[in-house]
């Protein structure tokens, strides 16, 4: 297929030799099958600022840490250089979650290279060597959802030990590989102790994924991962051996209705942009 533009810094250094086919155009990437360096790779192309939503950003963005203190600076303007080490930043936000993930054993692609808004990452498989499918893609016995529920649980978990909030977990970001689930799409990966929202969007994933596998093993849908996992994190005491129950025994103390609230709205938030994917 034609050669995008984007590619041309990747195939002069000797990263790309060829387009195999495209995967898909979202509203912040496209996402492409490459052949490099002998192999088939995954390369994700990062669109331009104009085209994405900014909203969103400020909110995931907080607590962040900005590479100095002119980006710092830049940022918080409106200027065409503030949005363009905004776009940077958010564009290497990927690249650091995934490094920080893998570093702290969660299974996430392996990246190559990022060059000029390309990431170039494994391409993850099926058995047939084809790109692997999303969890939306299949359906599943009640056996495999309680096996990759509790596998994903204990990604969470894991993410959590490395500091990280995915933030937008669902059946759409992670694919069946053939050596079992991958958790991708990070650019929104929050920092989990310097977020005031960590606790509800980590809640909002769990809870994203307990729907999902609850299709298909309902009695998944009584669990509260959620609650149970931000306690142990937020008194220090959660480690990636934690053997954790799925319930949460409430304190006894007023409700938190404001928390409530909240969660509420961003499910909602969230619906919206699920709706908006679909109708893409
Ligand atoms: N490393 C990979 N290996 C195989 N397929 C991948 C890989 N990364 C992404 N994909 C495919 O490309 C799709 C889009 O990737 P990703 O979710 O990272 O981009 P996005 O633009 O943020 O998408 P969206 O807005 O739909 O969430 C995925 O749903 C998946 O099918
Ligand atoms: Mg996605």
């Amino acid at each position: 297929m034609k050669m995008p533009e984007k590619f041309d810094v990747l195939v002069h250094n000797g990263l790309v030799d060829e387009v195999v086919t495209q995967l898909m155009s979202g509203k912040e990437a496209e996402v492409y099958v490459v052949r490099s360096m002998g192999e088939l790779r995954c390369a994700k192309v990062y669109k331009d600022v104009d085209n994405r939503s900014f909203s969103k950003q400020t909110r995931y963005q907080e607590g962040r840490r900005t590479k100095n203190s002119r980006q710092a600076r830049a940022m918080g303007k409106h200027t065409k250089f503030g949005r363009k080490e905004q776009e940077d930043a958010w564009q290497n936000a990927e690249v650091d979650a995934l490094q920080r993930l893998a570093a702290a054993g969660v299974r996430v692609p392996q990246i190559f290279n990022y060059i000029e808004g390309v990431l170039l990452m494994e391409l993850v498989v099926d058995e047939q060597g084809k790109s692997a499918p999303r969890l939306n893609d299949v359906r599943l016995t009640a056996d495999q959802a309680r096996e990759y529920h509790s596998f994903m649980i204990r990604q969470i978990v894991l993410m959590l030990c490395g500091g990280l909030v995915h933030g937008d977990l669902s059946e759409y970001n992670v694919l069946i590989g053939r050596n079992g689930l991958v958790i991708i799409d990070l650019p929104q990966a929050i920092d989990a102790a310097g977020n005031n929202n960590a606790a509800s969007i980590l809640m909002r994933d769990v809870a994203n994924m307990t729907a999902y596998f609850g299709r298909f093993a309902p009695e998944l849908l009584a669990t509260d991962y959620g609650r149970e996992i931000w306690k142990l994190y937020s008194t220090g005491v959660l480690t990636p051996e934690t053997v954790l129950t799925g319930r949460f025994e409430q304190s006894g103390g007023p409700a938190d209705v404001r928390g409530v609230l909240r969660d509420v709205e961003d499910a909602q938030r969230y619906h919206e942009r699920t709706l908006l994917k679909t109708s893409a």
